[in-house]
């Protein structure tokens, strides 16, 4: 009989992690300044940091916009998929994370490669210098706004980019339309406007593993 608790998506998540990701100083080092600085440890997973690596080499991305950096985890895996010549724009409301994810950056080698805007995304997306369109868009921040967030990425992409949104699952509190938590009410907007929007064709899948019952939804622009 299955046993399916929480233990077990642990240990088998951590299986996957150390079978398929593998031990890596750099990001190891990068997750404990975030904790020595006291930001909360809600980076994506080991696996879901693979996942965003080989998106951006499967879509050949070379300038990437995150939303939402914290302490630069998954920006550092953003950072060396998208290789050497390849950009990421990051955006971090908190500056005193967007110190911690420096400093990360730079340790893991891939800090020239990045640059942080500190702000309010809502506030910095509009004034993101022109130059060309994004090629991935990871949208990680407060899920109350991911509705700005996709019509941003929307609109600073192309035909053909790749847009990824975290935390879609949210211990599967998306399927309560009353929900009066506005980080389900706005995960549940993003969702629809992904369902409705002709700009894209989405998915999302459910994920169980380190970080709970969640999920990722990935989007084309069309
Ligand atoms: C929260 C945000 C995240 O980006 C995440 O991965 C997990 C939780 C949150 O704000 O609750
Ligand atoms: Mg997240």
């Amino acid at each position: 009989m299955a046993d399916s608790t929480r233990a077990n998506w642990r240990a088998a998540d951590e299986f996957l992690a150390e079978t398929l990701v593998g031990h890596d100083p750099a990001l190891e080092a990068a997750l404990a300044a975030q904790a020595a600085a006291g930001l909360p440890a809600i980076e994506v997973a080991p696996v879901g940091g693979k996942l965003l690596d080989l998106l951006v080499r499967i879509s050949g991305a070379r300038r990437i916009l995150e939303i939402g950096t914290l302490g630069g985890y998954s920006t550092i895996w953003l950072a060396r998929a998208v290789g050497e010549g390849g950009t990421v724009v990051t955006i971090e409301a908190e500056p005193d994370n967007a110190a911690v994810a420096r400093a990360n950056l730079d340790a893991a080698g891939v800090g020239e490669r990045v640059e942080i805007r500190i702000g309010r995304a809502a506030e910095v997306l509009p004034i993101l210098d022109g130059g060309e369109p994004f090629d991935l868009v990871f949208i990680d921040a407060d899920k109350e706004s991911n509705t700005l967030y996709l019509d941003w990425a929307a609109r600073l992409g192309r035909r053909g980019t790749v847009v990824v949104v975290d935390n879609i699952g949210r211990d599967g509190e998306i399927v309560h339309a009353d929900s009066e938590d506005p980080k389900v009410r706005g995960t549940r907007e993003g969702l629809e406007m992904l369902g409705r929007d002709p700009r894209f064709d989405a998915t999302a899948l459910q994920t169980v593993g380190v970080k709970g019952w969640d999920g990722i939804a990935i989007a084309l622009v069309v």
